[in-house]
């Protein structure tokens, strides 16, 4: 996993104005919640006092008092405000503060920048045209999954499991013709993708029907940072579905995702239900093959598989995860783990960088530039 991304924290609409949410990236605790502004703020979870959740604590205006001794951490900088043991007049020692992560709260989701680079370096959110424009209706879909994420990435990348994976989309292995067209790789500043034509069935369900061209589709995806993924469906040059999909790794076993379509196609509202049906079983087809990928975790190096050219898109995602690595963005999980009944780490924020003294040691990272090009270790 790795840090300086943004990730999701939840949906707007789960964060309520007086209700502190716990949430899980990343193998760490953070809460959740919105001052009296209605300004949603993600910190570290654990209280410096003598760590109590924070999440199941109280807001108080624009802080979260913690359920343990009542400290108060500002959501803007996770500075403690208030030790109530000490009286009036007492002084907050100036390691009282816990980790305080930018926030911005777009497509309906709540999102954190999850490291401490200076907002100039940050690599920016998925953008997605499509929203607020005329023409395209929306449909959303929320799934947890027992794998790890870079799995089911990899499973969006990869063009040749549509014709096994999803009968709408592909014949299970009933064609003889059937192959995976040369690959053209679309390189963005964060992520890779590619664009192929499929050759695919009539749609059968009602809500598709009379969707589909003559001939083939133009289908592809790519992903943006190590979490985020966009696909695009064009089921005829003017019938198009866009898919945007923003993971939040759990941990390295368990992910949440928030998937939002948009469709420039059958527009009325009447056809979401069914859009959103057919969007949760091509979901469960991906699903059940990924959760029972081994090992759960990609091996640690690419001799331990047999990669064809189909798999292209998938060894430059993992080029560039070893690009964020090198910049020693990826989080030592298994010296995380080992350590994890004794001692709580942070992700840092960009406060770090700044200031002195804070209780938590940082998340352990790999390395910069120090493992080997080509070596996964199983970390992730
Ligand atoms: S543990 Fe949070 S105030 Fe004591
Ligand atoms: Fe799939």
């Amino acid at each position: 996993m790795y840090i300086n991304f943004w990730y999701p924290a939840c949906l707007s609409e789960e964060l309520t104005a007086d209700k502190p949410l716990y949430v899980q990236m990343l193998g760490c605790a953070f809460v959740a919640f919105r001052d009296s502004a209605g300004q949603a703020h993600v910190l570290s979870n654990i209280c410096v006092h003598r760590g109590a959740s924070l999440a199941h604590g109280k807001v108080k205006g624009d802080a979260i008092e913690c359920p343990y001794h009542g400290w108060q951490f500002q959501g803007s900088d996770g500075v403690c405000s208030k030790i109530p043991s000490l009286g009036k007049d007492g002084k907050i020692p100036a390691r009282a503060k816990v980790d305080s992560y930018p926030v911005q709260e777009k497509y309906g989701l709540v999102f954190a920048f999850l490291g401490d680079l200076p907002e100039a370096e940050r690599p920016p959110l998925m953008d997605i045209p499509e929203w607020g424009q005329d023409g395209w209706a929306i449909t959303r879909m929320n799934n947890t999954w027992k794998a790890n994420y870079l799995r089911s990435q990899e499973n969006t990348l990869d063009p040749a499991h549509t014709e096994f994976v999803h009968p709408s989309m592909g014949y299970q292995g009933g064609r003889e013709d059937y192959n995976v067209p040369d690959l053209k790789v679309i390189e963005r500043d964060w992520g890779v993708g590619t664009m192929t034509t499929f050759v695919s069935p009539d749609l059968p369900s009602a809500a598709m029907k009379g969707v589909k061209g003559e001939g083939g589709m133009e289908a592809g995806a790519g992903h943006h940072g190590p979490a985020h993924t966009w696909t695009y469906l064009h089921f005829s040059p003017k019938a198009h579905a866009h898919q945007y999909s923003f993971k939040r790794p759990i941990d390295r076993f368990n992910f949440q995702s928030y998937f939002i379509q948009f469709r420039n196609f059958k527009t009325e509202a009447a056809v979401d239900a069914p859009m959103y049906e057919r969007s949760l079983a091509v979901a469960e087809q991906d699903r059940v093959v990924v959760e029972r990928l081994a090992p759960v975790l990609t091996p640690a190096s690419s001799t331990e598989e047999v990669m064809v050219k189909a798999d292209l898109v998938i060894t430059k995602f993992r080029e560039r995860l070893q690009e964020w690595e090198d910049k020693g963005w990826r989080i030592d999980v298994d010296k995380m783990d080992a350590l994890k009944d004794k001692k709580m780490f942070s992700i840092p924020s960009p406060a770090r960088r700044t200031t002195k003294g804070w209780a938590l040691d940082p998340v352990p990272l790999l390395p910069a530039k120090g493992a080997a090009l080509g070596e996964r270790r199983a970390a992730e």
